[in-house]
């Protein structure tokens, strides 16, 4: 893990990633590389995840490892770093993969943000990823909740 660094995607990692998010259905909306981090071993992207502004609420969300890559620990390396740099104390996900987010730390909630939700209904309808929930991580908190 020693070789893999992490670090703020540029302008040129954007077609990469965007062949991946497809491939991986992951959410395709409103993308902009300031949002995304990525994970490079020898030159080459091995891992990415972002964090999506909405209008009240961040997600993060977009975490994709490549194929060859995975269970070597890369996705919760990513998971968590995008946790230390989160804007706020709330991290907002929305996700199929439920016990693998509630392994790094995340709860289910029953009534997300409206806007998550409605996001929900949209995006992971159109990828075909039908059972999607929110999860919430919390922080330690230092002084609000909200943004
Ligand atoms: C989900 C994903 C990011 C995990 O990345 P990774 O680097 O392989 O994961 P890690 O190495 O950090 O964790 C591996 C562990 O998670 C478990 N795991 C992997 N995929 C899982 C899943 N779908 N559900 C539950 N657990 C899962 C593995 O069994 C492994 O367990 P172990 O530590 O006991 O061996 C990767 O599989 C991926 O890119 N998937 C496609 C994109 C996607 O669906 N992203 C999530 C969208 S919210």
């Amino acid at each position: 893990m020693s070789n893999i660094k992490l670090q703020y995607a540029e302008p040129q990692n954007m077609p990469f990633i965007k062949e991946c998010i497809e491939r991986f259905r992951l959410d395709d909306e409103d993308m902009d590389y300031r949002q995304f981090v990525v994970a490079v071993e020898k030159n080459e992207i091995v891992g990415f995840g972002r964090i999506r502004p909405h209008k009240e609420v961040y997600e993060l969300g977009c975490v994709g490892v490549v194929e060859h890559k995975r269970n070597h620990g890369i996705g919760k390396m990513i998971v968590k770093h995008l946790i230390n740099i989160f804007p706020s104390n709330v991290v907002y996900i929305t996700t199929d993969l439920i016990d693998y987010f509630k392994r790094l730390g995340f709860k289910r909630i029953e009534h997300g943000p409206k806007e998550l939700v409605e996001k929900l209904q949209r995006v992971c309808k159109s990828k075909c990823r039908e059972g999607a929930v929110v999860m919430v991580y919390r922080k330690a908190r230092k002084s609000e909740d909200k943004l």
